[in-house]
C-alpha cells in the first residue's frame, strides 16, 4: 500500500480525499489518500516524512502553496513560473514540486467552452495565488493577450510582468473595465467575490457583460454565482470552477501513479457530494 497525503491548514473541509480515493478504488490502485492537517512552523517537518515514510506524493493546499517550495528538491516550470506548488511526487526520494493547478484549469476551460486561447484577448480579474497560476497556465499555452486588473494594482503589475515572457500582458485598470470588456473574448474571475453561498455580490458590473463573452469564474460552490448567472441571462457561454478542480486532481493522479484518471468519475464523486 502507498501513501500519498494532503497538507493544508485548515483541512477539514477538502474533498480532495474522497475524489481521490473514489479513482484510486475504481483503478484497483494500491494507494490511499489521507489529510494532514499541518501547522505553518511544522511544513519542512512534514515535507521531511514525505521521504522517510516513503509516500509517493502530496498534494499541497492553503497556506501552503508557496512556503512548500523551499523544502523541494527540483519544481517544474510552471510550479517555477506560478510560484506555487500544489502536487509533490517523491522519486526514489527526490522530491519535485509541480502546479497541477494552471493546466488544470485551461485543460478544463478548453474542454468546456471550445475557446482557442491563441486568439482569445483575456481578461482576469484579481492578481492573487489563484489568479497566478490560471494566467501562467494561459500564457504558456499562448494566449493571444493577458489583462490583468486588480484591486491592489501593485500586484496586477507584478503579474503581468512575470506573464511577460510568454505571451503579451498588462496591467489595467478598473477605470477602464467598459471598454476592456466590450474588448475581451474571455472574462476570468479569480478574486473571491462571490465566494460565499447566497451571496449576491459580483466582481464588476453586470451590464457590461455581454454575447460575446465566454466568462469563467474559479468559484465552485456556489456552482453558480451570481456573476455566471448575469452572464447567461446576457447571452455570454459560461465556465464554473468545478473542473478546475477536477482536472488539477487528475493531472496530480497522473503524475504520482502514471496513469490516466477517471476523469468522469472523479466528476460525478465531487457533484454528488455537493
Ligand atoms: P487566492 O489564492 O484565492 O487567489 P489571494 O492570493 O488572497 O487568494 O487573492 C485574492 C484576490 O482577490 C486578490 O486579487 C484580491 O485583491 P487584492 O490583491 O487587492 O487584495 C482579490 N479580492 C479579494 N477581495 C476583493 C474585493 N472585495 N474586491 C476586489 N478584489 C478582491
Amino acid at each position: 500500500l502507498t501513501l500519498i497525503g494532503l497538507f493544508g491548514h485548515p483541512i477539514h473541509h477538502s474533498r480532495s480525499p474522497l475524489m481521490q480515493n473514489a479513482a484510486f478504488r475504481a483503478k484497483g490502485l494500491p494507494y490511499t489518500y489521507v489529510a494532514f492537517d499541518v501547522f505553518p512552523e511544522q511544513l519542512k517537518t512534514a515535507a521531511e516524512s514525505i521521504r522517510i515514510l516513503g509516500m509517493r506524493g502530496v498534494n499541497v493546499t492553503i497556506p501552503h502553496k508557496v512556503d512548500i517550495m523551499a523544502c523541494l528538491d527540483e519544481l517544474s516550470p510552471a510550479a517555477k513560473l506560478i510560484g506555487a506548488v500544489n502536487t509533490v511526487v517523491n522519486e526514489k526520494g527526490t522530491l519535485i514540486g509541480h502546479n497541477t493547478d494552471g493546466s488544470g484549469y485551461v485543460r478544463s476551460l478548453l474542454e468546456e467552452t471550445r475557446l482557442s486561447l491563441p486568439d482569445a484577448n483575456v481578461l482576469v480579474l484579481g492578481a492573487g495565488g489563484a489568479a497566478r497560476a490560471v494566467a501562467a497556465a494561459m500564457a504558456l499555452q499562448g494566449a493571444k493577450r493577458i489583462q490583468i486588473v486588480n484591486r491592489t494594482p501593485e500586484k496586477g503589475r507584478e503579474l503581468a510582468e512575470r506573464l511577460g515572457t510568454f505571451c503579451p500582458a498588462e496591467a489595467v485598470s478598473y477605470q477602464d473595465l467598459p471598454e476592456l470588456v466590450s474588448e475581451a473574448d474571455l472574462l476570468v474571475n479569480t478574486t473571491s467575490v462571490g465566494m460565499h453561498p447566497n451571496e449576491q455580490e459580483i466582481p464588476l458590473p453586470p451590464d457590461l457583460l455581454h454575447e460575446k463573452l465566454v466568462v469563467s469564474d474559479l468559484i465552485y460552490n456556489p456552482r453558480q454565482t451570481r456573476l455566471l448567472w448575469e452572464a447567461a441571462k446576457r447571452g455570454a457561454k459560461t465556465h464554473g470552477g468545478l473542473g478546475m478542480f477536477i482536472y488539477q486532481g487528475a493531472e496530480a493522479f497522473t503524475l504520482w501513479t502514471g496513469e490516466d484518471a477517471p476523469v468522469e468519475l472523479m466528476r460525478k464523486t465531487i457533484e454528488s457530494s455537493l
